[in-house]
């Protein structure tokens, strides 16, 4: 069985920052998620992985190297334009050869992995297995239609009039049957290659497609709001572990606070779950539940909950606690002595900032 990470895309939902970074390296918990898919192929026993990569092909390469990290092996897929999932599974074709395989979007993260779903297909020797989710908004997904016996009947995109609350998860397993049937495609009505397309194919044909409705959590991090809720569900469940090279003085951590190496914490209090990143500095700070600080970034006088802060970035004497936030790369917080007294803002483009409370 192979893996075949779908890893290119656009991310215009989360710009600004997709401009400068691929999607699937924004970590959750101080991981990229790219590297927790790449960990669940291999708890399944997948170790012949390939990466379909875009316009951010060079930064995959170097963030995921060989696979020896992993103990997988790579094999990077370039595909030129982003122009659907099944467009990833025709140009992967020499890579799959006629070998089973598990599609999984880099951008998605599933409690539980994906272990056990390897296993059951396996045994059926079903053509396709989808992993589904109950949501209840499914208009916003693919979704899809179960038989009596609980075959995959008929999938529609983002249906105005949902036939079940049954959402495709970015996670499928298929057997080479998949390959006539996405060769034979045209683009749907967006101008993708659509993958549901070729599964519908592949029902028409008589194809044995099967369900398995996933009980944890999911999360497609496709937006903000998507990765602050993937980052609360991983934080809850980590194990907590304070590095030895970490210096703590004068502050009180609860039990459930990681804290990682090299990393100073004077005069604080945090609670978990939470990370502080590797050789981050925090003074003075109030560090609230659900909050990933990553690696070198500076917190001085500031109380930030449930919010996410990337590498390199400082934030001090925030006169108000920061919550519910994405802050990217070597940002800058801080307040301005300067008069007049107003905010003052560099802004990337595509950024939001909601400021203070309105009476
Ligand atoms: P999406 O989130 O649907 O697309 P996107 O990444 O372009 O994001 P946005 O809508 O914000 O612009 O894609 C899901 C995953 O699949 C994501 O990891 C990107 C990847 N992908 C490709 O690699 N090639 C493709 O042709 C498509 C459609 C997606």
């Amino acid at each position: 069985m192979k893996g075949l990470i779908i890893s290119g895309g656009k991310g215009t939902r989360l710009y600004p920052l997709t401009y400068t970074r691929a999607k699937q390296l924004i970590p959750v918990a101080n991981k990229p998620v790219l590297y927790r898919v790449i960990e669940a192929l291999k708890d399944a026993g997948i170790e012949e992985i390939g990466v379909v990569v875009g316009h951010t092909a060079a930064e995959i390469q170097s963030a995921l190297g060989d696979g020896s990290n992993w103990g997988v092996r790579f094999t990077f897929i370039q595909q030129k334009q982003p122009e659907g999932l099944a467009q990833t599974v025709q140009i992967s074709r020499d890579f799959l050869g006629d070998d089973p395989f598990v599609m999984f979007l880099g951008d998605n993260v599933l409690q539980g992995g994906i272990t056990g779903l390897v296993h059951d297909f396996r045994r059926n020797e079903a053509n396709a297995q989808l992993v589904l989710k109950e949501v209840s908004n499914p208009s916003a997904f693919g979704v899809v239609a179960l038989d009596e016996r609980g075959q995959v009947q008929r999938l529609v995109e983002k249906p105005a009039d949902p036939p079940s609350n049954l959402a495709l998860v970015g996670i499928y397993l298929f057997d080479a049957t998949i390959h006539a049937a996405v060769n034979g495609l045209r683009p749907s009505a967006r101008g993708e290659y659509e993958i549901t397309d070729a599964i519908q194919q592949l029902i028409d044909g008589g194809g044995d497609v099967r369900a398995h409705i996933h009980p944890g959590w999911w999360i497609d991090t496709g937006k903000p709001l998507d990765l602050l809720e993937a980052n609360s569900l991983v934080l809850d469940e980590l194990l907590p572990t304070i590095a030895e090279s970490a210096i703590i003085q004068r502050s009180q951590l609860d039990s459930r606070v990681t804290v990682e190496a090299g990393a100073v914490i004077e005069d604080c209090v945090i609670r978990g779950p939470s990370i502080i990143g590797r050789e981050a500095t925090l003074r003075h700070c109030y560090v609230g539940p659900f909050t990933s600080i990553y690696h070198d970034v500076r917190v001085e006088h500031c109380e930030i909950e449930r919010s996410i802060i990337l590498e390199h970035s400082q934030l001090e004497n925030l006169p108000q606690r920061l919550a519910d936030s994405l802050i990217g790369r070597y940002a800058h917080l801080q307040p301005s002595g300067e008069m007049p007294r107003a905010l003052k803002m560099n802004l990337g483009d595509f950024s939001t900032i909601w400021v203070g409370a309105t009476r």
